[in-house]
């Protein structure tokens, strides 16, 4: 019987329909010992962004077939070991762009109109309506860096609340511009988006162009009265130079949903401008309720010598 493991949570549902056909080992967040041992004997790994699969955990899964990524993001997966090894390695894209962009604009209200502030004051009986003024976003420019399926979702939801739309994207070219210009967003370059926008959102993946994106000298840019959000990847602002930019209220506010370590402590939620999620941008049932059944079929038909859906080697 072939064997599957699993090491991040993924729907109720796909468990079920996995331990049908297979043997299903549950074992979420293996210490990096654990992970090295447990994939000795397996056939699949199931994956999000909780754990890294690097060169010598794909050396140690002696009988791996597939590597599958329940989610978007693959930095966190060796790709060039896996190819290397003719390692199937998918991930499941386009499902869950509503859930982190509606997130986004949880975040969003919770920064501009001090929801967690208020929430947390009033459960300890502090009634100060007088320090909790907020903006709104009507009128706002928000400025959206990466325009794949969640930015471009960002900017949907963002027309809803009349704000203003600047993009940052890397494609750039002027047949791009005209079609975004036309549906209402201005593309422009990352120092002018810094340099307007009231908010900030990034939806890049993690790559070496992107690593410290957002850095002191890009803060620097970024109006006093600004918030920042990240729903990207930890990594992608560099959170060192955040938490001065938040102290020294070099901008007003911050807001993420993942982080460079996660799992840890961070000196960020000592902070009161600062509000946090612990990587929750796709769990929402709708979106893991999908995934999972992609999840299911892909690697079915993967071990069958079948098409996968969204493979990347
Ligand atoms: C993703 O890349 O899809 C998100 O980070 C969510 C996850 O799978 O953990």
């Amino acid at each position: 019987m072939k064997k599957i493991l699993v090491v991040d949570p993924i729907q109720e549902l796909a468990i079920k329909e996995l331990k049908k056909e297979f043997e299903v080992v549950y074992h979420l967040s293996p210490s990096y010992d654990e992970f090295k041992d447990l994939v000795k004997d397996v056939d699949v790994i199931i994956l999000r962004s909780g754990v890294k699969i690097n060169k010598e955990i794909i050396n140690a899964g002696k009988r791996l077939k597939i590597i599958a990524r329940a989610g978007v993001g693959v930095d966190n997966i060796d790709i060039v070991t896996a190819r290397e090894k003719n390692i199937k390695v998918f991930n499941i894209p386009n499902i869950s762009f509503s859930s982190v962009a509606e997130l986004t604009f949880g975040l969003i209200l919770s920064l501009a109109r001090k929801i967690c502030l208020a929430d947390s004051q009033l459960k300890k009986n502090i009634w100060k309506k007088s320090e909790l003024y907020g903006n709104e976003l009507k009128g706002k420019t928000i400025g959206i860096i990466g325009l794949g399926k969640i930015g471009s979702n960002v900017a949907e939801i963002a027309k809803g609340f009349c704000m203003n739309i600047i993009a940052c994207v890397k494609d750039d070219s002027f047949e791009r511009r005209k079609n975004l210009i036309e549906i209402g967003i201005e593309i422009v370059s990352l120092q002018e988006l810094l340099k307007r926008a009231d908010i900030i959102t990034l939806h890049v993946p993690l790559n070496e162009e992107t690593k410290n994106l957002i850095t002191k000298k890009e803060l620097m840019l970024m109006k006093n009265n600004s918030y920042l959000i990240n729903m990207s990847r930890g990594g992608v602002v560099n959170e060192q130079d955040l938490y001065g930019a938040l102290k020294n209220k070099t901008i007003t506010g911050a807001a993420s949903d993942v982080f460079v370590k996660e799992k840890e402590e961070n000196p960020l939620f000592n902070l009161e401008n600062f509000v946090a999620t612990p990587h929750i941008g796709a769990m929402s049932y709708e979106s893991q309720e999908q995934i999972a059944k992609i999840l299911v079929k892909n690697i079915i038909n993967g071990l069958n010598g079948k098409k996968i859906e969204n493979r990347i080697c």
